[in-house]
């Protein structure tokens, strides 16, 4: 009798060692799996790519690389989005394609002249973490434009029977930062060793790949925008436009308010920006061009998402027109609803598949992060919020 509260106490304990043990191989089990999603089918590489050796396995390398930052970057508290956590805004739009559409521009989403569709369209800027709009040095970083067009008609490339969204995520500079699937990997590798710290990756001697996104940080952080709705947005990486040609995208602003960055810009001016434009009883919509860059000719690379085609050689023709009407976009319902949404460039049409190395590994990337950051969590403690 004298042992029975040593013996509960014991077993009580191999219990919970054996709970706990559970647990954690459950949530070991759970995070392999996330990992390795995307677990989505979608349609292989076309005529139009080249893939390198071993480039599958660098791909589910940052799938579970970028899952683990996430952690990192959350411990506690809701996740966010990968990339561009931070928004601006989601707004209600419209997305007309033109009537006087070219002839030979009416493929997939713009088959159809005069046809209207109701569209989200998401303003964001791309900080690891919440931050502020500019840094103290004024740079700012990557801004984003993510259209959703939705009821569309036709083949989805992940056939999802529910899913009749075309996906736009467009980005402020015509370029991408890195050019294919391994500097991804060396990049993120880095990330998720020195906490989002990645000046390791800048570290002489800088291979060609690593000196042209050198350039491209460079001229992001010099790039001033004072409006989100004042700046014209890029695809950057390449796309299919019907079976045989390859187009790039853009939305271009009809009449900017060229709106400057304020002197002392606060945390969130970039949305107070748009809120001075939209948040009106009365007035016109905001109106952008969308546009398309038919890929001229072969040498105009794929394979290399930093490339930008030269507009002299390959010229954008406006197709389609997005319309902001006046709108209170910022509420608790908006900003909720806009958490939850998730807009990658495999939700479309096999008309517009996603081309070139940075796109195949965007097929999950995006997948496990919006995932990632619907699951529910448990607390640890309080979410470190910017103040
Ligand atoms: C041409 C290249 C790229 C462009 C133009 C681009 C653009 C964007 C934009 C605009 C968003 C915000 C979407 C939203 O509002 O929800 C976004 C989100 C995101 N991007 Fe990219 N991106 C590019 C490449 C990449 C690459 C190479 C990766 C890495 C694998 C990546 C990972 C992500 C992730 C994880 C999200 C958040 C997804 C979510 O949680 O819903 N992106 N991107």
């Amino acid at each position: 009798m004298k042992f029975a509260p040593t013996l509960a106490l014991l077993l009580s304990l191999s219990i919970l060692g054996a709970a706990e043990q559970r647990h954690e191989s459950l949530v070991a089990a759970a995070k392999a799996e996330e990992a390795a999603k995307p677990g989505v089918v979608a349609p292989g590489p076309t005529k139009f790519e080249t893939v390198p050796p071993g480039e599958a396995l660098e791909i589910a390398e940052i799938g579970r690389l970028m899952v683990e930052l996430l952690d990192q970057r959350y411990p506690d508290g809701m996740a966010r989005r990968g990339v561009h956590p931070k928004t601006h805004g989601c707004i209600r739009a419209s997305f007309t394609i033109n009537p006087d559409i070219p002839e030979n521009y009416r493929v997939g989403l713009f088959a159809t002249p005069g046809k209207t569709y109701e569209a989200w369209v998401r303003f964001s800027n791309a900080t690891p973490l919440l931050a502020p709009d500019v840094d103290e040095q004024g740079h700012g970083a990557s801004r984003g434009m993510a259209i959703k067009v939705m009821g569309i008609e036709g083949p989805t490339l992940l056939g999802e029977p529910d899913s009749r969204a075309q996906d736009f995520l467009l980005i402020n500079l015509p370029g991408f930062a890195f050019p294919n699937v391994a500097e991804y990997l060396a990049v993120t590798k880095i990330q998720v060793e020195h906490h989002d710290d990645i000046r390791a990756f800048f570290a002489p001697p800088l291979s060609p790949d690593r000196l042209k996104t050198l350039a491209i940080v460079q001229q992001l952080n010099e790039t001033k925008v004072g409006n989100p709705l004042d700046v014209r947005y890029f695809s950057a990486s390449p796309f299919l436009y019907g079976p045989d040609r390859v187009a790039k995208f853009a939305a271009r602003p009809r009449n900017p308010e060229n709106t400057p960055v304020p002197e002392f810009p606060s945390f969130d001016y970039l949305r107070q920006a748009m809120r001075k434009t939209l948040d009106q009883p009365f007035g016109d919509p905001t109106i952008f061009d969308f546009q398309v860059q038919l890929r001229a000719n072969d040498q105009l690379p794929i394979e290399d998402a930093t490339a930008v085609w030269s507009e002299g050689v390959a010229p954008f023709q406006t197709v389609a027109t997005i319309s902001i009407p006046k709108q209170a976009f910022y509420n608790a319902y908006q900003e909720t609803e806009c958490e939850h949404m998730s807009f990658t460039p495999w939700h479309g049409l096999t008309a517009h598949q996603p081309l070139g190395g940075i796109n195949r590994l965007r097929l999950g990337a995006y997948v496990a992060s919006s995932q990632h950051r619907s699951q529910l969590k448990e607390m640890h403690g309080f979410p470190k919020w910017p103040q």
